[in-house]
């Protein structure tokens, strides 16, 4: 028998009545009746009501209760028992407590939820923030869709990477760069693995993949931007347009939505949450239709300038209102306002083949196809401004044999927030880092 615990809460049945058990927990709460005490313990899964009526629990046992703090850690050894008059229909009668650690009091925040608290208190204190059930249930399922992701790639045939996060040039443009020493030389922190992932389409390793935070040094403090975030990033040789990598990403994003209504059922009720698998195909609208679509909502937006958050957010409601669904594909957008690895089209320079994947009016995926052609890629580095010398490392495999290809980068916290409808990106990693948080 393990020392503190053989059952989680979520784990103890009727099978169990009249069995003994060990569970393990922090404290929720006391009440003291006189001749009978309950201590309720919460765990990972739920909470489990202790009974102690006087005549039937050890004396030493009977007095500790009354004395316990809230959120102290303790370990209970006693036999289960299956009866209505408990709340969750079963109650634990106790034959050995163990306090393992005590908490002290007045706790930095209400771990039950009742006492709201600020979202900068909650993240300075939280560890003891996901003791909430419904902030634990978030990363519940962050880490479901992880697993749903990876288990997707590799049924894919997609081999997972992992590529340097010190490097030595921007791909993103030079403004969001954390920049840094690196013993004589200056080097940045990777904003994406955009120039490692298409190498590696010239090594014939044909279709990876790789989950591993970016950094950039946004200078705006939004509900939607971290400083460091966790991308999903794929790239595929061998396609033959846009339409490939976009057809991949929307089974992907319906695998892990589909995989969190199946595997987390009870988080999402927590959350309150129900979820809608999309139907496939998603909806693909142009940039210039979308343009039409905003003008005709009284928004302009000059045709080469990128849609602003206020652009996306009303399509995101438009969409929505007329064609009841969430996710949708942008593509098409000006050559000018795409980064210079997008392939142009042959017969349309001014239009990339570039896509962004908009999920309830907000943007979590980019991609498309890349310029596989050496001169050409070479010419759209100088294009943008960027000093091609830089580039020669990424360069030099375009030289050697390189497939045309394509990929996405998903970026992980967009995705898990506007799946759960969340307010705040902050709401989704742990410990994030944005423009004044450096600790925890
Ligand atoms: P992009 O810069 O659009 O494209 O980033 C891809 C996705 O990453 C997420 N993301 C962020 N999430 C939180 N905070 C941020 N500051 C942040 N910045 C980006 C978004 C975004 O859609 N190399 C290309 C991708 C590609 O073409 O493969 C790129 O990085 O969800």
């Amino acid at each position: 028998m393990p020392m503190y615990r053989t059952h989680y809460s979520s784990q103890i049945s009727e099978e169990l009545d009249g069995e003994k058990i060990k569970v393990a927990g922090w404290v929720y709460e006391v009440k003291d009746l006189g001749g009978i005490k309950f201590l309720w313990i919460r765990d990972r899964e739920g909470i489990i009501q202790i009974t102690a009526p006087k005549k039937k629990v050890d004396p030493e046992l009977f007095k500790i209760i009354p004395h316990l703090n809230a959120e102290d850690v303790v370990a209970v050894e006693g036999i289960v028992n299956f009866t209505p008059k408990a709340k969750l229909g079963f109650e634990i009668i106790p034959e050995k407590l163990e306090i393992l650690s005590k908490a002290q009091s007045p706790l930095p925040l209400d771990p039950s939820g009742k006492v709201k608290a600020e979202l900068d208190t909650r993240l300075d204190n939280r560890f003891m923030d996901l003791r909430r059930p419904d902030v634990m249930a978030i990363f519940k399922i962050r880490s479901n869709v992880f697993k749903a992701v990876r288990e997707f790639f590799y049924s894919e045939k997609f081999v997972e990477i992992h590529t340097p996060k010190i490097i030595a040039t921007a791909t993103e443009g030079g403004t969001e760069l954390f920049p840094m020493k690196y013993f004589e030389e200056d080097a940045f922190l990777a904003q994406s693995p955009q120039l490692y992932k298409q190498i590696m389409m010239a090594s014939g390793l044909d279709r990876v993949f790789e989950i591993a935070p970016i950094f950039r040094a946004e200078e705006h403090n939004t509900t939607r931007h971290l400083n460091e975030a966790w991308s999903i990033d794929a790239e595929m040789a061998f396609i033959e347009n846009e339409e490939e990598v976009m057809g991949l990403l929307e089974r992907l994003v319906t695998y892990a939505v589909k995989y969190i209504k199946e595997h987390n059922e009870r988080e999402l009720e927590i959350l309150g949450m129900e979820l809608e698998v999309p139907k496939l195909p998603l909806r693909r609208i142009s940039y210039t239709d979308a343009l039409e679509i905003l003008n005709d909502l009284g928004k302009e937006i000059p045709w080469g300038e990128d849609i602003d958050t206020e652009g996306e957010r009303l399509l995101g409601s438009y969409i929505k209102e007329e064609y009841g669904e969430d996710l949708y594909f942008l593509y098409q957008y000006p050559s000018e306002a795409k980064p210079f690895y997008i392939m142009k089209y042959d017969n349309k320079p001014e239009i990339s083949r570039s896509f962004d994947l908009e999920y309830r009016g907000i943007e979590i995926t980019s991609g498309g196809q890349r310029e596989h052609r050496y001169d050409i890629l070479k010419a759209q580095i100088a294009e943008k401004g960027l000093k091609v010398e830089s580039f020669e490392f990424y360069l030099k495999p375009f030289r050697y044999g390189m497939p045309p290809h394509g990929g996405f980068g998903l970026g992980a916290e967009r995705l898990i927030k506007q799946m759960l409808n969340l307010p705040n990106i902050r709401e989704v990693i742990l410990f994030p880092r944005d423009r004044k948080r450096l600790t925890p």
